[in-house]
């Protein structure tokens, strides 16, 4: 293992051209713009949570411009993508991993600081690589160093900006079997932190420190960076409660079909890196019972064959779509008090069930307790569905409005 890597350093030092210096902070101003007011950006999104269990955007990165594909995730920070330098546990063929050219990001820089704030990044020689590791919650990692490069992004008017952004260059991956999916090459990381592309276009101040998305229940969407496309009325906000770089709101109360349930103080994680709705053991266990209760004498019936989630149950024939069978499960809802107003985010049956392969109808919403997830909760892709979620990290709230996603905005 140790071995391997070195070996891995060793090649990629290689590559690293000692001209490099300073802070590519500095490239950044080429691209500022105070004339013009702060733009937006639309990214179209493929994926869905069922089969493939995730959304994607292609971003094009370097010159002449090559696509890649990232797996949208708001519960990671640093954007990676795998990387032929040789790359170990890459999960694509070499023609579609990134090469790098003399590029890496000296550990001296500000932005590995950055990215391994609040510690510091080891750095005996300041022209030495910024080397990084992340690790997600399903124990998958990428390690691997820091790159700068110019990305194409495109405006809502088809005008376009390259602004030069530093990114993970992943040469070394780990992940249980069926994590990233075969089909993206990288992660997009859109929390908070500093090394986060969007951070890095807020300072360039090429866009608003806001971001959402659109997740089609018919499979894509949207992700969009800046304001410009956020409904002026009918969006509901919560606080974004930080006590790290997550997406965190709470306190809130959980109801079933409208009514109390007693669960109440919950905190709750906005992921979009996680395909399902996860629950503390408590709260899992409630909603089960509820669900369970809820269906006695309805025309459906446990099954224990089906292995696609937990609990899964089948009909009186074979579905082909969770609204066969809607009607006999009752909408979950989120009520946030904030202060004296409430904003509540509906989950209807749609946005917790999915229909497995065999047809039977399958419970999105998992033990969190059984994945080491603890006391908090997640609302994964599944319960995200059909609605526009707005992060307002200028404002410190998260906002949410039913939305058509399978129209991009103009
Ligand atoms: C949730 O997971 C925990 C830890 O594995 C387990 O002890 C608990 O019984 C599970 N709850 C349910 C309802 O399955």
């Amino acid at each position: 293992m140790i071995l391997r890597l070195s070996l891995l350093l060793i090649l990629l030092l290689i590559i690293v051209p000692q001209s490099i210096q300073g802070s590519i902070f500095k490239t950044f101003s080429n691209t500022l713009s105070p004339k013009y007011p702060p733009y937006s950006f639309v990214f179209p999104l493929s994926g869905n949570v069922f089969p493939l269990g995730y959304y994607s955007v292609s971003l094009q990165i370097g010159n002449p411009p090559k696509d890649f594909t990232f797996d949208v995730d708001t519960g990671s920070d640093l954007t990676w993508v795998q990387c032929d330098a040789p790359c170990s546990g890459c999960t694509v063929r070499t023609e579609l991993q990134y090469k790098p050219k003399s590029n890496t990001v000296p550990c001296s820089d500000s932005i590995c600081s950055a990215l391994h704030w609040p510690q510091k990044p080891e750095c005996l020689n300041p022209k030495e690589q910024c080397d990084y590791e992340v690790e997600y919650a399903d124990q998958g990692s990428s390690m691997g160093a820091l790159v700068v490069d110019q990305f194409s992004l495109k405006l809502l008017d088809g005008s376009s900006f390259v602004p030069r952004l530093a990114f993970g260059c992943g040469y070394d991956q780990h992940f249980p079997s069926a994590h990233l999916p075969p089909a993206t090459v990288g992660v997009l990381g859109l929390e908070k932190g500093k090394i986060s592309i969007l951070t890095q276009l807020v300072s360039a101040r090429l866009t608003r420190n806001v971001f959402g998305h659109c997740l089609s229940s018919k499979g894509g969407g949207y992700l969009f960076f800046g304001d410009n496309v956020i409904p002026s009325t009918g969006v509901s906000w919560t606080t974004l409660v930080s006590p790290n770089n997550h997406y965190t709101t709470g306190p809130a109360e959980l109801l079933y079909n409208g009514k109390a349930t007693g669960l109440n103080g919950l905190k709750l994680i906005f992921d979009s890196g996680s395909t399902y709705t996860y629950f503390n053991r408590k709260t899992y266990q409630a909603i089960v019972n509820l669900i369970g209760n809820n269906l006695k004498g309805k025309p459906v019936k446990d099954v224990k064959d089906d292995k696609t989630l937990a609990i899964c149950w089948k009909g009186a024939k074979p579905l082909k779509s969770v609204l066969e069978v809607k009607n006999l499960f009752k909408t979950l809802t989120i009520n946030f008090k904030n202060g004296r107003t409430n904003s509540q985010l509906q989950i209807p049956p749609e946005s917790y069930l999915i229909v497995s392969k065999t047809g039977n109808v399958c419970l999105g919403i998992l033990n969190g307790s059984e994945v080491g997830l603890q006391d908090s909760n997640v609302i994964g892709d599944i319960s995200m569905q059909g609605v526009m979620v707005i992060y307002d990290n200028e404002k410190q709230q998260l906002g949410w409005v039913s939305a058509d996603c399978d129209k991009l905005p103009k």
